[in-house]
């Protein structure tokens, strides 16, 4: 028998997990809820531009910000899918702002809204240049204080228990999760659901936009338990993160190019002049190939951002939180143009799921960046990724809730408590680290945003022996978060090199020098645990 028992397990604490969490707790259902890290930590917390939601009907439309959306996706989203997500952005941001997320307004009393690349129309509502910092900051406040939610911080996921793998069950389905604890026990977690929403893998690259927390688990999770990961080759490199010593991993949001930011070389050279008609606001695809083509061909280390025509009473009100960030390391955006460099940022592909998080694991359902819909297609359209994670967090907890109430839990106490029985602790943890920094590199340079047949040969033969070496100690030593996140990022690792060997064509993120061309049908890639290495 296990203390922790809960109607539904979330796994993850950023807008989609604390948002499911808070719907299902108003709605009675008692929730646990773990996070490898604290919840002041996660993607959405990063996030600087918005949400993009059509709100001036005078100018904008939802079929406006389909078809961009669907433009940025290269043809492969799901049309059905889009407008499932674009008609709910303005419940989505009224339910934001009945829990008390201020965003910014104008002179008019209406939302502000910003533009990014590849958004025809002004329709991100903003808080300032730290949206998901007010977000979430509501929404966990909300979270940590109902007494339905139980909050476990620093508690990581190891691995789903489904019936069928336990053998406690006629039909297959999800019964709950062991879970590493701080104290290094792992302890069982029975759940009648379970709600995977732990976000990307930005960390399978060297450079990446996001937290240390980004290590792709759900999808490692998601396809050990038996779900098949979509169109995982499609990896969204943000065009500008700020290229500093002394700041890594520090997103310059493209609403700055919105405002009228322009990229240049460090010659003072357009960047975007003739690669595109929307020039720097081209879709994020687009443009970090144009840096990354410029900075191999030129040999520089980095291009700049240049917002200085703009004025510095318009960019420090417009954006405080970049102004003082790049102020930290001695650079005045009012006077300094911003280095800047692209570097991993969104996955866009993830676990099967319907736009409701159901998936095809009766009791597991998924949310926000892990979750592949049909939404984003081949490149995520700016802001349209805590569009997607706030309209999941509502729908995601209905068919929860409908599944409890249609389901009897028979099995609940038959699950067998972790067995670490001839465990030791790893003599070598510098094994660890060496495959962890191996992955990182190889991907960025192998599997990066331009991709060859050999290159993801390569990948793919480097990966084989990491992962016979990881296999090994999974097994034999006593686990730490380090080597489960290990696990799962090369689990991850394998499965984007996979996706990417499956598409034969380059079309949105994934541009392969030897299938230059676009297929005339855009169809996904699909992998599954049985085609990867054992
Ligand atoms: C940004 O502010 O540039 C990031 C927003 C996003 O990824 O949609």
């Amino acid at each position: 028998m296990t203390k922790f028992h809960s109607d539904l397990l979330v796994i993850g604490s950023g807008l989609s997990g604390l948002g499911a969490a808070l719907h299902a707790a108003e709605r009675g259902l008692t929730v646990a809820l773990v996070t490898k890290n604290s919840v002041s930590v996660s993607c959405s917390i990063e996030a600087q531009g918005g949400i993009a939601s059509v709100i001036d009907i005078q100018t904008d439309s939802f079929s406006k910000h389909i078809s961009d959306t669907i433009n940025a996706g290269v043809g492969l989203n799901k049309p059905e899918i889009v407008e499932y997500f674009v008609r709910r952005g303005p419940e989505a941001i009224k339910e934001m702002e009945l829990r008390g997320i201020r965003f910014t307004k104008n002179s008019k009393g209406g939302f502000d809204l910003g533009k990014e690349g590849g958004h025809s129309e002004r329709r991100v509502v903003h808080a300032g240049d730290i949206t998901g910092q007010q977000i979430i900051s509501v929404v966990a406040q909300e979270a940590l204080k109902h007494p339905l939610i139980s909050i476990y911080e620093n508690h990581t996921a190891v691995d789903l228990i489904t019936t069928n793998k336990f053998k406690i069950g006629s039909d297959n389905r999800v019964v709950g999760c062991y879970v590493l604890t701080p104290d290094e026990s792992v302890e069982l977690f029975a759940a009648n659901t379970v709600l995977l929403a732990t976000g990307g893998c930005g960390k399978v690259y060297l450079y990446t936009s996001n937290p240390r927390v980004t290590s792709g688990d759900g999808v490692a999770i998601g396809m050990r338990a038996g779900l098949s990961a979509i169109n995982m080759e499609m990896i969204q490199f943000h065009p500008t993160i700020l290229h500093h010593e002394k700041a890594t991993s520090v997103l310059i949001s493209e609403a700055l190019r919105g405002e009228g930011g322009i990229l240049k070389t460090v010659d003072g050279n357009p960047v975007m002049e003739g690669v595109h008609p929307l020039k720097d606001l081209a879709p994020r695809d687009i443009v970090a190939r144009a840096i990354d083509a410029h900075l191999k061909q030129s040999g520089d280390d980095f291009i700049y951002l240049d917002m200085t025509h703009l004025g510095a009473d318009f960019l420090y009100k417009r954006f405080p939180n970049i102004t003082n960030i790049c102020k930290s390391v001695g650079i005045d955006i009012a006077n300094d143009p911003i280095p800047v460099v692209p570097a991993a940022h969104y996955m866009c592909g993830g676990l099967k799921a319907t736009p409701e998080g159901v998936t095809d694991i009766p009791g597991l359902f998924v949310a926000g960046e892990i979750a592949h819909t049909g939404l984003h297609g081949a490149n995520r359209l700016a802001s349209n990724s805590l569009l997607e994670a706030a309209v999941m967090a509502r729908e995601v907890v209905h068919h929860i809730d409908t599944y409890l109430h249609s389901h009897d839990f028979p099995e609940k106490c038959n699950i067998p408590l972790w067995n670490d029985e001839g465990i030791t602790d790893s003599p070598e943890n510098i094994v660890i680290k060496q495959n962890w920094e191996e992955i990182r590199h190889l991907m960025w340079n192998y599997v990066g945003i331009v991709r060859s047949n050999s290159r993801l040969k390569r990948a793919m033969k480097r990966i084989a022996v990491i992962k016979e070496e990881i296999t090994e100690y999974y097994w034999n030593f006593k686990i730490t978060n380090d080597l489960i996140e290990l696990r799962n990022l090369t689990i991850v690792a394998e499965t984007i090199i996979r996706s990417a060997q499956k598409r034969k064509e380059s079309r949105g993120l994934h541009h392969n020098i030897d299938f230059p061309e676009r297929q005339a049908k855009a169809e996904d890639t699909s992998v599954s645990i049985e085609e990867l290495l054992p």
